[in-house]
């Protein structure tokens, strides 16, 4: 069940539009971030591939620790890399892991992360079988706290 939604651009805050072929090889790239997922506490690889508005595209997986609570998400990974080479003006975010019955989806504190580069970029809800449905992060989250609250003291 593939639902494109077409010609994603919106033609204020994205510079390309996320053509289904750019589509694919953002789940397909996220489906091999996966593969490095570091997870031997949840056994629960998950993967993220992240893409700016100049075309780059970042990569992330969970990496969990014995310490339990410092495990981070493949999401937060892969924005963290793309924020510490100088980009974060992101498109979309495509998220895999081994669930083959529902579409993976992004936990809250993700949310709230993204949240911070915008609300109308989209997210990529990914199964093994490479089926995905799109949706904005506004769409996830909702009347959501963002940086430009905080400038409206
Ligand atoms: N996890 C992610 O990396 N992304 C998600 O969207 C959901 C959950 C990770 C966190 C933890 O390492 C494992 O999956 C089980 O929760």
């Amino acid at each position: 069940m593939n639902e494109d939604p077409g010609v994603l651009n919106n033609g204020e805050s994205h510079d390309r539009a996320l053509t289904p072929d750019l589509i694919h090889s953002l789940v397909q790239k996220s489906r091999e971030a996966k593969a490095f997922a570091h997870c031997p506490y949840s056994r629960f690889p998950v993967g993220a591939a992240l893409l700016d508005r100049d075309g780059r595209i970042f990569l992330g997986c969970n990496v969990e620790n014995a310490c339990y609570t410092l495990g981070i998400c493949a999401e937060r990974t892969a924005i963290q890399t793309a924020v510490s080479k100088g980009s974060k003006n992101f498109t979309a975010i495509a998220v895999a892991s081994d669930v083959e019955e529902e579409f993976i989806t992004p936990c809250g504190a993700c949310r709230q992360v993204m949240r911070e580069f915008g609300s109308e970029w989209w997210i990529v809800l990914t199964k093994p079988s490479g089926s995905y449905i799109i949706k904005t992060l506004e769409d996830l989250l909702p009347f959501s706290f963002g940086p430009e609250k905080l400038a409206m003291k």
